[in-house]
């Protein structure tokens, strides 16, 4: 599919279709200068008799017979609630229908969908959300051959096309970045192990030049005193991994680490889940799969950042050889933990990880993890929970949430959630009281950054959608980039 830019917005003539977003009040202004009065009041009158609402979701096909062409209109709703979550949910929507018809080239208005007066953004938003539309799980290996083959985008306001290149090939990194995401979040669990993930990784390393990588498997970590995340591993047949993906362009500046739980299958151990909808603990390396698909976004647009990924990965499962509720054992930080909960395993395999990754002196440190049912249970599926002990790094890791409307919301870390974790049989147990335990997940992980700026976001009500769009939905890759690239 090729994008192109024009400020000569006549052209509309030389495409199957044009598509504009039209916003509640219904104002047609932004298009009044490229169509004909003709066309314009042809449109203006069937918006009025089929009872279009500008709304987000309506959207109309209307043929116009002075330029012998369809226009597709779609609501924006009002304009005071515009942004960047509208402009990704109307046109996924509607490019996920374009792609099911024989159209093979449109145009879209680009002026009318700026939000904030920001161009660029707006159109690495646009072109991203089009690709976006595409991602569907390749379940039986059959490529569709996609028909949209040209997709102009116009606007009055001109761009150089250097400039409009490198949007583009930034564009297309995170959508990639998202899509690689999504697919190993879908990957059924049985392909999806820790060694899949870190052959993916493998694969990704020989495919762009910046990347360096390590893996970690048992034997080393057993050196390291990783006894956290062994505990885990050890209860499945298949081996757990560290994997450390370095995108270091730059000599001598500290990178941003970013940390992601990857259990590729979660059945609570010992702790055993119920049945019910337990296919769904696939999704519980999405953390992981968003680093990676961050790392391959940084390594892909060649991003003049230090970002580094560590990806721990272990499959949490009830054999023979699993922890047991009463288990102690020691982290390589030196803190003993006490595991009442082999369920609440993801802030094992993280502590280990992040004890780690502190060699690398990082800015920041932000891990990604589907850490809690609780999370899911107070926020629900719009927002990632954000926990932190540096207020500032929280308060730039919202401003990326807001701008590519991949949401966080921030809860509070008192001490008196950290007392909860006091154990008479070790340094810290691995779960707290009844209630709060997004919040009593989130200090245990805080025991173990004492003087990095550290973020947690907990992603497990926001890394998978359930219902007829059931499936991984790239969260939180689009936010993670914005933060790498503005800090
Ligand atoms: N992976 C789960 C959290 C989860 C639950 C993610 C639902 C997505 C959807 C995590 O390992 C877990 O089991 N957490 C426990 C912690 C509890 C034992 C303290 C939970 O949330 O129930
Ligand atoms: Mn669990
Ligand atoms: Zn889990």
């Amino acid at each position: 599919m090729e994008y192109k830019y024009s400020n000569n917005q006549t052209i509309i003539t030389k495409h199957d279709i044009h598509v504009i977003g039209v916003f509640s009040d219904k104002k047609l202004t932004h298009i009044e200068n490229i169509l004909s009065k003709e066309s314009l009041n042809n449109i203006k009158r069937i918006i009025k008799t089929c009872n279009f609402s500008g709304k987000v979701g309506d959207y109309r096909t209307i043929d116009d017979f002075h330029t012998k062409k369809q226009i597709l209109f779609f609501g924006l709703g009002e304009k005071q609630k515009y942004g960047p979550l509208v402009i990704k949910k109307t046109l996924i929507q509607i490019f996920k229908k374009i792609l099911k018809t024989n159209i093979s080239s449109l145009s879209i208005s680009l002026d009318n969908l700026i939000t904030h007066g920001q161009n660029e953004v707006t159109l690495e938003m646009i072109i991203s959300s089009i690709e976006n539309s595409k991602y569907t799980y390749k379940f039986n290996d059959e490529k569709n051959q996609l028909k949209l083959k040209t997709v102009s985008i116009l606007s009055k306001t001109k761009i150089p096309l250097k400039k409009f290149n490198d949007i583009l090939k930034v564009s297309l990194a995170i959508s990639n970045g998202i899509s690689l995401a999504k697919e190993l979040g879908n990957t059924p669990p049985n392909i999806c192990t820790p060694t899949f993930l870190a052959n993916s990784i493998k694969k990704l390393k020989s495919k762009y030049k910046s990347l360096k990588i390590k893996i970690l498997d048992e034997p080393e970590m057993k050196r390291l005193g990783m006894g956290a995340f062994l505990s885990v591993s050890k209860g499945s047949k298949q081996p757990g991994k560290i994997v450390i993906i370095e995108h270091m362009p730059i000599k001598s500046k500290n990178p941003i680490v970013i940390v992601g739980k990857g259990i590729t299958f979660d059945t609570g151990g010992i702790s055993l889940k119920p049945s019910p909808n337990m296919d769904e603990m696939k999704y519980d390396m999405s953390g992981a799969g968003s680093v990676i698909g961050v790392m391959k976004a940084c390594a892909e647009m060649n991003l003049k950042k230090n970002v580094v990924g560590v990806i721990t990965s272990a499959e949490n499962m009830p054999g023979s050889q699993a922890s047991r509720p009463g288990d102690v054992v020691q982290t390589m930080s030196g803190l003993k933990v006490e595991i009442l909960n082999t369920d609440a395993e993801g802030r094992l395999v993280l502590c280990d990880a992040i004890t780690y990754a502190k060699k690398y002196k990082p800015k920041y440190l932000i891990d990604i993890a589907t850490l809690t049912g609780a999370c899911l249970v107070g926020l629900g599926k719009y927002p990632s929970g954000l926990f932190t002990n540096d207020q500032t790094l929280a308060d730039k890791i919202k401003i990326s949430g807001d701008k590519t409307g991949d949401r966080v919301w921030q809860l509070p870390l008192y001490d008196d959630y950290f007392d909860e974790l006091k154990t008479n049989f070790a340094d810290i147990q691995n779960i707290g009281g009844r209630y709060g335990g997004a919040i009593t997940a989130a200090a245990f992980l805080a025991k173990f950054t004492q003087d990095i700026k550290w973020a947690h976001l907990d992603i497990a009500g926001t890394a998978w959608e359930v219902g007829p769009s059931k499936g991984s939905t790239g969260r939180p890759v689009d936010l993670l980039i914005d933060f790498i690239r503005s800090n």
